[in-house]
């Protein structure tokens, strides 16, 4: 079947995710990595797969660029609506999973665990009704949950369930290796005949034959250059990567609005949930009433429902990039006031680290206990990252000294034993103490042996691999 809606140029594409559907439901477990650059139409193309799964359940998650900071944060998006089930769980994945979830206290989780705990969650709720997992912008996912779900994407069997991820080629993200080797669909530009045609439908009046072509030509088929880069064919295309032109693009349309609609553009911006209750609380906060919410509509660059949503990720980051540093921080520091600390301590902790370049030692014990809550969970690099900052952010030396030291020690038992060094060196160059001293020699010895092991079983696992 061709693609339905109102998609150019993706029959091969369509064919190929409708074959996904149809198998899953047939009970063969099926994954499938989109890849492609910004623009290209990958979520488009989980639209569509969201719309042609007739009879399946469909969830659905993405990463955002803040939110990798949170251990299992897009994991729980996709897990959300089905947690209900977890008693339905033998008792140790039960608790795996609540732990890593933050709903119930218990030891820390191994991935492993929670990994079989989300098979056997998803397969219950397949048992019922095939079901169909969207992850979007997996690039972003934070690391637990990649891993939980590169753990999950492999060993889906007989189950009558589809898991598509998106993962956008060339930025620059980290820990991607994780659907290494898994069925891919790169997607591609459009061709020429179609990409004409998706140009043609928003050019405004006549424009001329060769500003069409050079469009066309740089578009490369991005359907997203192909809609955005005419608003610049007046005064000429700016060289450089295509990403990073439409970007500038969207700059250049954030740039002439008046200061209260940019600042709204940048609170939703700096706001990671898409949650509108806490963008609109923050922005009366900020003295922002209606008027700037209707230009901002106005522009086409955002959407204001139950949740708010970016025209693209391009408009997010082109937003929160081209702002002032000393806005950012005012409106992280709105939307930590208007996040609950009783049901969100560790979100409210992080606007709060991002709103102040200061030292504080308030918002540095915060964004510790949010380590500790982090680390509870599991999430050991994350725990690290929020002492590391946490350190940055600690008036007295030798308290930062300490939260220097316990970064460092989560980093050991995560296995990242350079950064471990690294923060010991940091350690060193503080207060002298005879208790840390002690530690820093206990930590280098841990780690020297961890590196001896890990030398010695790389030409094993090496063969074992081959
Ligand atoms: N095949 C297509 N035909 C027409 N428009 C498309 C097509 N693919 C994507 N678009 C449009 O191009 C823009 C970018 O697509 P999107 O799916 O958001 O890209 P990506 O997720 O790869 O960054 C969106 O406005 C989308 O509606
Ligand atoms: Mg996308």
């Amino acid at each position: 079947m061709p693609v339905s809606d109102d998609l150019l140029g993706r029959r091969a594409e369509g064919e190929t995710l409708d074959r996904l559907l149809t198998q899953a439901k047939s009970g063969s477990g099926q994954v499938l990595v989109l890849r492609g650059e910004a623009g290209i139409g990958k979520t488009a193309l989980l639209d569509h797969v969201s719309a042609r799964a007739t009879g399946f359940r469909v969830t659905r998650a993405a990463g955002v660029e803040a939110e990798s900071a949170f251990p299992y944060a897009g994991l729980h998006q996709l897990c959300v609506p089905f947690l209900d089930r977890l008693d339905k769980l033998p008792a140790p994945q039960r608790e795996a999973l609540g732990t890593a979830f933050g709903m119930a206290a218990g030891p820390r989780p191994t991935r492993f665990m929670v990994g079989l705990a989300v098979l056997t969650l998803l397969a219950e709720v397949a048992d019922e009704q095939p079901l169909v997992c969207l992850v979007d912008d997996a690039q972003w996912l934070d690391s637990m949950s990649s891993a939980v779900l590169g753990f999950v994407a492999r060993r889906l069997l007989a189950e009558r369930i589809a898991l598509v991820f998106v993962l956008r080629e060339g930025s620059n993200a980290k820990d991607r290796d994780y659907l290494d080797g898994l069925p891919e669909l790169f997607v591609r530009g459009l061709d020429d005949a179609d990409a004409r045609a998706l140009l043609e439908s928003v050019l405004k009046g006549p424009v001329d034959g060769r500003v069409r072509d050079r469009i066309v030509a740089e578009a490369r088929g991005n359907p997203l250059a192909l809609l955005e880069l005419p608003r610049e064919a007046a005064d000429g295309l700016d060289p450089g990567p295509l990403t990073s032109r439409i970007e500038q693009s969207f700059v250049r349309q954030i740039e002439p609005l008046p200061s209260d609609t940019r600042l709204l553009l940048l609170t939703a911006a700096a706001e990671p949930l898409g949650d509108a209750t806490l963008l609109w609380r923050a922005a009366g906060l900020l003295g922002l009433g209606a008027d700037p919410a209707a230009a901002a509509v106005g522009t086409g660059l955002i959407e204001f429902g139950a949740r708010v949503q970016f025209r693209h990720p391009l408009v997010r980051s082109a937003v929160y990039r081209s702002a002032t540093a000393v806005d950012r921080q005012r409106v992280h520091r709105a939307l930590a006031d208007v996040t609950d600390p009783a049901i969100d301590p560790d979100r409210r902790a992080w606007h709060r680290a991002q709103g102040t370049t200061s030292p504080d030692e308030e918002v540095a014990a915060d964004l510790s206990n949010t380590a500790s809550r982090a680390q509870a969970r599991g999430g050991l690099l994350a725990a690290a990252a929020f002492l590391e900052q946490a350190a940055v952010l600690t008036p007295e030396p030798g308290r930062r000294a300490d939260r220097e030291l316990a970064a460092a020690r989560a980093k050991r038992d995560a296995g990242a034993l350079d950064a471990s060094l690294r923060l010991l060196s940091a350690v060193e160059a503080g207060p002298p103490d005879d208790r840390r001293s002690a530690e820093i020699e206990h930590l280098r010895g841990h780690i020297a042996f961890d590196q001896r092991r890990v030398a010695e079983a790389a030409p094993l696992l090496f063969s074992a691999a081959r």
